[in-house]
């Protein structure tokens, strides 16, 4: 689905933002890059809470990141964890905002390929802006 050099770059960026995810109460640091329509990559890290429930993910933190520069229209977005985990629902539905066919490539802590596939895949009959009629 994507050119093996963007796929490849993806994975990288996020692996290497990884490494500053703030994670001390679930040792569980993700990263995450995402590719916009201009061709720039926008890294995001888990930032944990002693209040857990103000965490955010890696993968909202990069998409807040673009969207707070202008950008939104997302090509595809890597993420980068220990074991492959794949992106939670608060980010399938923050990722769906922006459009149902960007590029979800799952790797593991040592850059493998995991799995690639769409958010439109990752969260079927969506509630988006068509609903809205936006
Ligand atoms: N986490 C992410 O950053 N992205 C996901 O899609 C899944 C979960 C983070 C939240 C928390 O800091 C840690 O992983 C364990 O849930």
């Amino acid at each position: 689905m994507l050119v093996n050099e963007v796929r490849e770059s993806l994975i990288e960026a996020a692996k290497e933002a990884r490494k500053w995810a703030y994670a001390p109460y679930s040792q569980y640091p993700v990263g995450a890059a995402l590719f916009t329509a201009s061709g720039r990559i926008y890294e995001g890290v888990n930032v944990e809470n002693a209040a857990f429930p103000m965490t955010i993910c890696a993968e909202r933190v990069a998409i807040f990141k673009a969207v707070s520069e202008g950008e939104r229209e997302f090509r595809a977005i890597a993420v980068v964890t220990k074991n492959g985990g794949s992106p939670c629902g608060a980010c399938r539905q923050v990722l769906a905002e922006f459009g149902l066919e960007t590029v979800v490539i799952i790797a593991d802590e040592e850059g493998r390929l995991r799995r690639e596939t769409t958010v439109a895949e990752l969260l079927p009959e969506s509630f988006g802006p068509p609903d809205l009629d936006r």
